[in-house]
């Protein structure tokens, strides 16, 4: 499989912003809007967002943001979390079935139903996952800061993490402590496979290999840094390589070329395609941006009790992280 190669932006001149992005602009200023998106959104939301970030990030953004609506370039889940963050303000999202396999693989009925056979334990829960999910949950974390809450936990402690396998057995190898996991699984990133990978590091010697996470074992362990997608950019930042092999979603190489515009960029191939995608995130379209901005739907819509519920957990999170 031909790897894409995203050269350094260095010296390509500076487009016009297209007139779908220029009615995007408008629409926000009129509605009082703040547009936050994932680093996995396509180039043009990212190019015209007022932040662009990581999941941890986001939810940062969310809780401080003064404007009265937010449009949630993203999957579900973050837009959920912005809401239960901001009950007053209004959440749309771009296409209401941008969700996620995790959450999609962890059914609040039966996670209940294993919390009541280990009644000691606490739950963990990456914010990969349902309100519901949440609201049983004692602390959230994303990829960015798991390892760090998991470690404040006292080591007597019994945690059950869901609903990431492997985020959860990548924080088992790092911190050599115990967890129960649950068995849920990023489906594109579980499409990487090992020997496509140790491939690519042959064919561009000197290139660190990134990988998020959300990678299964075999991944990881080729990988020269495991990390969340914000912390790619500062590992590609401060590391002294010019060129990266890039194990997530493709659409992070848009964000890691405006962040390190002197530096190469390779795509991590799968067996069947040259590089990721994430087809739920690949629903944030700019036409469907402006569509939600201009008629404030689809929402966000969490009863008062979900939202009572699955706020505290988020709060531990965001109190725990630095
Ligand atoms: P990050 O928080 O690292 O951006 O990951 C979010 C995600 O959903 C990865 O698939």
């Amino acid at each position: 499989m031909q790897a894409i190669v995203f050269p350094p932006l260095n010296n390509s001149p500076k487009h016009e912003l297209s007139d779908i992005q220029k009615k995007i602009l408008d629409a926000k200023k009129r509605k009082n809007a703040v547009i936050l998106a994932h680093n996995y959104v396509c180039r043009e939301i990212q190019e015209i967002a007022d932040y662009v970030g990581d999941s941890l990030g986001l939810s940062r953004q969310a809780k401080k943001t003064n404007a009265d609506i937010i449009a949630f370039a993203g999957v579900d889940f973050m837009a959920e979390t912005a809401k239960i963050l901001n009950p007053s303000k209004t959440v749309v999202l771009p296409d209401h079935n941008a969700g996620c396999t995790l959450e999609q693989l962890c059914d609040p009925i039966e996670l209940e139903a294993f919390k009541k056979q280990h009644p000691d334990a606490i739950v963990i829960s990456y914010i990969n996952c349902s309100a519901k999910v949440k609201e049983l949950s004692d602390i959230i974390c994303t990829s960015g800061n798991a390892l760090d809450i998991v470690k404040q936990i006292p080591p007597e402690q019994k945690i059950i993490f869901a609903p990431d396998q492997n985020l959860g057995s990548w924080i088992i190898e790092q911190t050599g402590r115990n967890m129960l996991l649950w068995n849920g699984y990023c489906a594109a990133h579980m499409q990487y496979k090992a020997e496509d990978l140790k491939a690519l590091k042959d064919a561009f010697v000197g290139a660190p290999l990134l990988a998020h996470p959300e990678c299964p074992k075999a991944v990881r362990d080729v990988a020269d840094c495991v990390c969340s997608t914000e912390k790619m950019i500062s590992f590609c930042k401060e590391s002294n390589a010019d060129k990266f092999i890039v194990a997530t979603v493709v659409e992070m190489i848009h964000r890691l070329q405006k962040e390190i515009p002197d530096k190469t960029f390779i795509a991590a191939t799968t067996s069947n395609e040259p590089a990721l995608h994430c087809k739920n995130m690949q629903m944030n379209t700019p036409e469907k941006l402006l569509a939600c901005l201009e008629n404030l739907e689809p929402k966000i819509e969490l009863s008062d009790e979900t939202i009572k519920k699955s706020l505290a957990p988020i709060e531990k999170m965001l109190e725990m992280s630095k």
